[in-house]
C-alpha cells in the first residue's frame, strides 16, 4: 500500500465541537465537517453536549466521508480523540470509531488531542519544530519536542484562557462564545487600560483572580469596553511571555499557534511581535484546523500509524485525562 494515498476518517469530540475529517497521507484536509452544541445558557453540561454529539455523530461522519468524494469502503483507518476532555462527549466519539473500525474491518487509533493541534500545524504550515501555544476553552498549554516526547514548557494551573472569557463574557450578558465579542469591543475602547492581576508562577499561569478582579470592577461600573480591552492585553502579555521563554529554554525559533481562542487578532499581533523580536516566526493553520475538528484527529492518527502504532479495541478506552507528554513519540526523531 502506498502510504501517501492511504485515507484516515478521524473523530473529534472532546467538548463543544463533534466533528469528522477525511485527510490522506499527504496531509491533504479533503474534508472537515464539525458541529457545535451550544448550551441554552450557562456553562457546557457534558452529558448534554454528548446527548448532542450522539445524534450529530453519524450525519457528520457521513458529510466528510461524502465532501471528500470518498466511499467508505476506501477508508483504512479510524482515528479518534482518546482525550484529554469531557468523558461523556469522548465515549460518545469513542464509541462511533470502534462501531465504523469493526463494520469496515480496518484499523483504529486513539490519539492525544493536544498532540493533534500541533501535528496539524506542522502538517499544513511550514512549521518544522515550533513552539505550540494551544489555547482553546479548556486547554491552555505551551508545548515543544524535545528528546522523544512533546513537552509541556508552561500552563494553566485553573481554567482554560477561552474559558475565562466565556465566564467573563457572561457576566456581562455576551452569548458563548464570548471571546469573538470580547475581541470586537476591546478594538473599539479609547479608554486607558485597567490594571488586573498578572499572574505568572515560574511557567504556568493562573486566570482565576482575573476573572474576580474584573467582575468586582464590572459591579463597579466601569466601561465595558475598557474591561474587555484590559482583560485581552493582560491574559495574552501572560501567554505571550510564557511561550517566549518556552522558546528560549528550548531553543526553537518557530511559534505555533491553535486551538479556538488562536483566531483572536491581537492574540496573533502580540505573538507575531515577540517572534520577529527573537528573529523567530509565526506561524497560524487555517481557522477551521486551529479550532476542535476531525481533520486533525485523523492525520496524527496517519502518523501514528505509519510509524507503527497499533490498536485493539481492548486499549481504545478513553482517558478524560491524558496528558501531552505520556505520548511517545515514534514519527519523529
Ligand atoms: P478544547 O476541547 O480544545 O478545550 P473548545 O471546546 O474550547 O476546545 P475551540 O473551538 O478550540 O473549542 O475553542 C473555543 C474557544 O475559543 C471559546 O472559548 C471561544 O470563546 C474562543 N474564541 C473563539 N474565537 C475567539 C476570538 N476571536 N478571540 C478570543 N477567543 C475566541
Ligand atoms: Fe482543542
Amino acid at each position: 500500500m502506498n502510504p501517501t494515498a492511504m485515507l484516515c476518517l478521524g473523530i473529534e469530540s472532546t467538548a463543544h465541537t463533534v466533528g469528522a475529517g477525511v485527510v490522506d497521507g499527504r496531509c491533504n484536509v479533503l474534508s472537515n465537517e464539525m458541529e457545535t452544541y451550544v448550551p441554552p445558557e450557562g456553562g457546557i453540561h457534558p452529558r448534554e453536549a454528548a446527548n448532542h454529539h450522539a445524534e450529530r455523530v453519524v450525519p457528520v461522519i457521513r458529510a466528510a466521508v461524502e465532501k471528500a468524494g470518498a466511499r467508505f469502503s476506501e477508508l483504512e483507518l479510524v482515528a479518534f480523540s482518546q482525550g484529554p476532555g469531557l468523558g461523556p462527549c469522548l465515549r460518545t466519539g469513542a464509541t462511533a470509531a470502534r462501531s465504523l473500525a469493526v463494520s469496515l474491518g480496518i484499523p483504529i487509533i486513539g490519539v492525544n488531542h493536544c498532540i493533534a493541534h500541533l501535528e496539524i500545524g506542522r502538517g499544513t504550515t511550514a512549521a518544522r519544530d515550533p513552539v505550540l501555544l494551544y489555547v482553546s476553552g479548556g486547554n491552555t498549554q505551551v508545548i515543544a519536542y524535545m528528546a522523544s516526547r512533546y513537552r509541556i514548557f508552561g500552563e494553566t494551573l485553573d481554567i482554560g484562557v477561552g474559558n475565562l472569557l466565556d465566564k467573563f463574557g457572561r457576566g456581562m450578558g455576551l452569548a458563548f462564545p464570548a471571546g469573538p465579542k470580547i475581541e470586537k469591543s476591546a478594538a473599539t475602547n479609547t479608554d486607558p487600560y485597567l490594571p488586573l492581576p498578572y499572574s505568572v508562577k515560574g511557567m504556568d499561569i493562573s486566570f482565576s483572580g482575573i476573572l474576580t478582579a474584573a467582575e468586582v470592577k464590572r459591579r463597579e461600573g466601569a466601561p465595558a469596553s475598557a474591561l474587555c480591552y484590559s482583560m485581552q492585553e493582560t491574559v495574552f502579555a501572560m501567554l505571550v511571555e510564557v511561550t517566549e521563554r518556552a522558546m528560549a529554554h528550548a531553543e526553537k525559533d518557530e511559534v505555533l499557534l491553535g486551538g479556538g481562542v488562536a483566531a483572536n487578532s491581537r492574540l496573533r499581533q502580540m505573538l507575531g511581535r515577540m517572534a520577529a523580536d527573537r528573529g523567530a516566526k509565526m506561524f497560524v493553520p487555517a481557522s477551521r484546523l486551529c479550532v476542535d475538528n476531525g481533520a486533525m484527529i485523523a492525520w496524527l492518527g496517519l502518523l501514528m500509524h505509519r510509524s507503527g502504532v497499533r490498536m485493539p479495541l481492548s486499549k481504545t478506552k478513553i482517558c478524560q485525562r491524558f496528558r501531552t507528554d505520556e505520548v511517545e513519540v515514534a514519527w519523529r526523531n
